[in-house]
């Protein structure tokens, strides 16, 4: 595995919208393998490829280290419910950090890396984290969706919380 630089805005691949994976191949194993190192070594909880200069429908969430990573290719949103306000941050914007309003709950489909279909639920931070990566998928930042920023300051007080 290797760990893969990463993408900070304002390159061009992260404002575009990605291709859908058709080879469910060794190099796209290869790909969620380093972007899934990558992730750890940011200390994330998510990465998308285009945020390591791949402009593919692939993201790697995993919200508590060791907790096992999900894996979605060409995810696609098939329910949202709710509202939850949170704060936010993304590797490709090192220390900005802010309040997204997202759905409290939602429903995934996706493929594995082999290119079966499945499904996943998930509510509150894993439903954020997961919405906000595939929003990457699509060329969206969370930027784009901040209702207010957030301080280094503040941000301590919220993981006090
Ligand atoms: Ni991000």
């Amino acid at each position: 595995m290797a760990i893969l630089p990463i993408v900070l805005f304002p390159e061009k691949i992260l404002q575009q919208k990605c291709d859908k994976v058709t080879s469910f191949d060794k190099k796209l194993a290869k790909l969620l393998n380093n972007m899934y190192e990558t992730m750890v070594e940011a200390d994330g909880v998510g990465l998308a490829a285009p945020q390591v200069g791949v402009k593919k429908q692939v993201a790697v969430v995993e919200i508590e280290e060791g907790s096992g990573a999900i894996e979605l290719i060409n995810p696609e949103v098939l329910e949202l419910e709710g509202e939850q306000t949170g704060v936010e941050g993304c590797l490709s914007f090192p220390s900005l950090y802010g309040e997204v309003i997202r759905p409290y709950r939602v429903k995934v489909r996706a493929q594995d890396r082999k290119g079966s279909y499945f499904e996943i639920e998930a509510e509150d931070f894993l439903a954020r984290a997961l919405l906000h990566e595939i929003d990457h998928l699509q060329g969206v930042l969370f930027t784009s969706k901040v209702s207010r920023y957030i301080s280094e300051e503040e941000l301590e007080r919220y993981g006090e919380e």
